[in-house]
């Protein structure tokens, strides 16, 4: 095969598509060459903590938005490699919320297996992706030489994410504000917020798990302000959930329904921007954060132009697994034992795919409409089956959990897809479990 196919980002995404090229090549078939441009010097995407915020050293904007103390929100039964257990990796079973750490951990294991670090070239930051007569053309930038230079691909897979650039609204006062005011991207460390009363504007994942790290770690009081609705758990007594900020008068916040509160410190988990900056007009993805994505057939293929694909641009219940799926699927485009049809049908199947998922009507429908896109995209590739009705499952209970109580959820264990076995108990509940690192949550 005298394809080659570059993969840009080095994440959960990217790492997927390179183990699905090399379990193919294990299998004794001839694949594509394969490059895999990442801007930063290690493997992991979001899972690869950093420390820095604005810009690193390279004066690159710092990809990282995960923080310390950040635990996996969904149980990692729901996103187990169905070809890498955790089992095999940690010798035995383990929690089922784990610390960043130990997912990091995990997601190294697969590809350290697979063997292939180098086929990817790490500190190579995507300028511009380019197509002519019939082939893409990228220009890098290695940045620790500070050389630019271009390479010609038949092939590309974008997997570079889509929850490192922030959104970030203003609202009145914000110029004068005494505090700190930062996006959940920049967040890092909650003990800043120790003592002080925080304001969160926004209510999904990020304002919820920041919320909670902030109370976990001493905040005085948490005041989460919502655009739309309320999230409606049963929070502790010094947390509260308000309508929309209107404004910032020095310190005093006024929200929509006339009430108001003193605050310390404010924190935008207003969500991030699908974001390709080196992607020309014609290949860039357009899309809201959905699970049918805009303009990909199968969730993967760009319509305009299916020599180019996308993994993981999805809203996502379901991650590791679902990146896998696609990657798979992906892999099999490329080597052609599978074909995109003409473009109208590809229009088509976008349409259905947002139909689907609009005629849902909550969170279940939600996740069982992600379920059955795996279970289809796995269906046509050697991806190893797995039960994906029970990762289901395991979402649901969570979700029942989280109702209960949203401060002892991570308290909770589900039993595995993949072996089987049941999780255990972690030997210390959450808002307890201060040291939450490899060696401390590995001691059950
Ligand atoms: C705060 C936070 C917490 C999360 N927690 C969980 C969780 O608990 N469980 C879960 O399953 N999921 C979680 N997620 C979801 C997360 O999106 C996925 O787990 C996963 O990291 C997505 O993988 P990815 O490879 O698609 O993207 P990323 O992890 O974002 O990786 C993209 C990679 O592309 C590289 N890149 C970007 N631009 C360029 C360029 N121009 N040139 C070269 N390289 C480039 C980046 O450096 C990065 O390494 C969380 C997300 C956030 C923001
Ligand atoms: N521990 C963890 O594992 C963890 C922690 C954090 C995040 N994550 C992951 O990170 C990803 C992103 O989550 P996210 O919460 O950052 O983003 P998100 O799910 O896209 O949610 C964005 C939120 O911002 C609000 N918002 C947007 N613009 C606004 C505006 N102008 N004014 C007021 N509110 C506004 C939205 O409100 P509306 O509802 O009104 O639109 C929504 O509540 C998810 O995949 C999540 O699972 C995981």
């Amino acid at each position: 095969m005298s394809k080659k196919v570059a993969i840009i980002g080095a994440g959960p995404s990217g790492l997927a598509q390179l183990r699905a090229f090399q379990s193919a090549k294990a299998n004794g078939e001839e694949i594509p060459e394969i490059v895999c441009f990442e801007k930063q010097s290690n493997w992991g995407g979001l899972w690869n903590y950093s420390w820095r915020t604005g810009l690193d050293e390279y004066g690159e904007p710092v990809h990282g938005s995960m923080y310390r103390y950040l635990w996996s929100n969904g149980p990692k039964e729901g996103l187990e490699f169905a070809d890498y257990s955790f089992e095999e990796h940690f010798g035995k079973q383990i929690a089922s919320y784990p610390p960043r750490a130990v997912l990091f951990d995990y997601i190294q294991g697969r590809v350290n297996k697979a063997g292939v670090r180098d086929w990817i070239r790490f500190n190579t930051a995507v300028r511009d992706v380019n197509f002519e007569n019939g082939k893409f053309f990228i220009k890098v930038h290695d940045l620790p030489n500070d050389r630019v230079y271009t390479e010609e691909f038949d092939n590309v897979i974008i997997a570079s994410g889509h929850f490192s650039t922030p959104n970030v609204p203003e609202f009145d006062g914000f110029e004068s504000f005494p505090g700190r005011i930062l996006h959940a991207h920049d967040f890092r460390d909650a003990l800043e917020f120790k003592d002080q009363n925080i304001l969160i504007i926004g209510t999904s994942y990020s304002a919820e798990d920041i919320g909670s790290q902030c109370w976990k770690y001493g905040a005085k009081t948490i005041t989460v302000s919502h655009r739309t609705a309320a999230m409606g758990h049963i929070w502790p007594d010094n947390w509260e959930e308000v309508p929309l900020l209107t404004k910032m008068d020095g310190n005093t916040a006024h929200f929509k329904d006339g009430t108001s509160k003193e605050i310390d410190a404010i924190i935008l988990c207003t969500g991030y921007k699908h974001h390709f900056p080196y992607l020309n007009d014609n290949l860039r993805l357009k899309t809201a954060n959905r699970l049918a994505t805009a303009d990909l057939y199968k969730g993967v293929a760009y319509v305009h132009n299916p020599a180019l694909m996308y993994i993981g641009m999805q809203d996502q219940w379901f991650t590791f697994n679902m990146f896998d799926a696609q990657a798979w699927w992906a892999r099999d485009v490329i080597m052609g034992k599978i074909s995109c049809p003409e473009k109208t049908e590809m229009v088509a199947d976008v349409i259905a795919r947002e139909n689907a998922e609009d005629s849902g009507e909550d969170d279940y429908d939600a996740i069982w409409y992600q379920g059955n896109y795996i279970k289809e995209l796995i269906e046509e590739t050697d991806y190893p089956n797995f039960d994906v009705e029970g990762a289901c499952q395991a979402f649901k209970a969570w979700k029942g959990h989280k109702k209960i109580n949203i401060m002892t959820f991570r308290d909770n264990s589900y039993k595995s897809v993949i072996t089987g076995t049941m999780a255990p108990i972690h030997h210390t509940p959450w808002k307890d479990a201060l040291d939450d690192s490899l060696e401390v949550y590995l001691q059950n």
